[in-house]
């Protein structure tokens, strides 16, 4: 096998599909590869056959270009695969085997990894803690928006599904294993999420309408669902969440019509750094997301905050928020006690028990989101379609899996 089609990050606004090699047991050098890492060998690896890859909210943070991701970075975190070829160090997982790879990269063996923390493992990425597939700053591991991608420490990595048939036949479920559904969940969970939560989610995206579902599913009483898009917000009604659309205004005024009071028990961040205002026509505001959640969530309660913030934005409105310092309101959460639960979700952590609950119908995570599988042809329009706003999670599918 020689050619290998991938969707690669151009310029602002621009993916396109490119010819890339094969995986190898050895990391290549090429755009986003952190020199510490090319030459690194893994025998511990598995090269898949992906079965389906999503685009995800935070592929376009790099492609309007609001990170410092390179041209020519093979895109693509949220992975599933059939299992074509084990290095020599693979001992349980097998070829033909159908397998959800969590996003982040994590080795197994360092201190965070063995607390579980796989978002943050110490050993996969030379700049910092935490790792991802096609990601910008993180290692240079080439993403899985392709027809073939490269998975080191398999054995720890990959969630085996127990039945080639029965995975196949719920896949559009089942991907959204690899990072939205455990993000929205790990958002729900750290919120403090409970039997009889009020809880608000801010933003309606796929991350936003996952985290809602996971709150139904933990038994919250009601979940309001924050968003200036129309059209999103219908699909977080279309599964029984309340809405506010934040463009009339302060989320917490809309909380009081619905609830009574102007104050939830949990709330989550699903927007990130890219947040606009509150109220008609408000701009960009990086901060507005956390400072209206510190406002709106009772005392004692705690944020889960799976909207990504960065250390650098290069289209940042003001010179501090290009150095990713965000002007908080931090003296209300104090003052009221709350908790913050930032950063990667660490997938493994919630993919067995949430595949668990998909297997068994216990959750419709595609429908809540709207899932629609598309070739891996048409990743610019499904790029260029979720950056307009459309209420669909895009599931792109390199090899003809999810069309016959
Ligand atoms: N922590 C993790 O492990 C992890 C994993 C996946 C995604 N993420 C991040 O989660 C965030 C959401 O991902 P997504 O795929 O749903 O992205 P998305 O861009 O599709 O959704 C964000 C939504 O927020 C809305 N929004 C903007 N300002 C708002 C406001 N003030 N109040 C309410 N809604 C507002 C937008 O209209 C949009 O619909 C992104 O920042 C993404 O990078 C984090
Ligand atoms: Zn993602
Ligand atoms: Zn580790």
């Amino acid at each position: 096998m020689s050619g290998n089609k991938a969707v690669a990050y151009k310029a602002p606004g621009i993916v396109e599909i490119i010819d890339t090699p094969f995986p190898t047991f050895e990391l290549q050098a090429g755009p986003g590869v952190n020199p510490v890492n090319v030459g690194r060998k893994v025998p511990h690896g598995v090269i898949l056959r992906t079965v389906s890859t999503n685009i995800c909210g935070s592929d376009q943070h790099m492609v309007r270009g609001r990170t410092t991701a390179p041209a020519g970075l093979v895109l693509g975190h949220e992975i599933t695969g059939e299992v074509i070829e084990t290095g020599p160090d693979v001992e349980f997982i097998k070829v033909g085997d159908i397998v959800s790879v969590p996003f982040n990269i994590s080795c197994g063996r360092c201190r965070n990894c063995k607390e579980g923390k796989t978002g943050i493992c110490l050993n996969v990425n030379p700049d910092r803690p935490g790792s991802a597939y096609g990601y910008v700053d993180m290692g240079g591991w080439v993403g899985g928006q392709a027809e073939y991608v490269l998975v080191p420490y398999a054995d720890w990595n990959l969630l085996r599904f127990p039945d080639r048939d029965q995975a196949l036949e719920k896949i559009m479920d089942l991907t959204m294993l690899s990072d939205i559904l455990p993000t929205g969940f790990h958002g729900a969970v750290t919120a403090g999420v409970g039997v009889g939560s009020t809880v608000y989610v801010a933003g309606a995206g796929p991350v936003g309408l996952a985290a809602a579902a996971s709150a139904q599913l933990l038994g919250a009483a009601v979940v309001i669902v924050g968003d200036l898009n129309e059209d999103r917000l219908a699909q977080a009604r279309s599964f029984g969440c309340e809405t506010v659309n934040v463009t009339m205004g302060d989320p917490a005024d809309q909380i009081e019509q619905l609830l009574g009071v102007r104050e939830v028990d949990a709330g989550i961040d699903a927007v990130g750094f890219e947040a606009r205002g509150h109220g008609a026509g408000a701009q960009e505001a990086p901060a507005a997301v956390l400072n209206s959640l510190m406002d709106l969530t009772a005392a004692g309660g705690s944020l889960g905050i799976p909207g990504l913030y960065v250390t650098g934005d290069p289209g940042a409105a003001d010179a501090a928020a290009q150095k990713g310092s965000l002007s908080l309101s931090l003296g209300t959460g104090w003052a009221k006690s709350l908790s913050f639960a930032t950063g990667q979700c660490p997938v493994m952590k919630y993919n067995r028990q949430l595949m668990m609950a998909i297997l068994h119908d216990r959750i419709q995570i595609a429908k809540a989101v709207n899932a629609t599988a598309i070739s891996l042809q048409d990743a610019p329009r499904g790029y260029a379609e979720f950056d307009a706003g459309a209420a669909t999670k895009y599931v792109l599918d390199p090899n003809g899996y999810l069309s016959n």
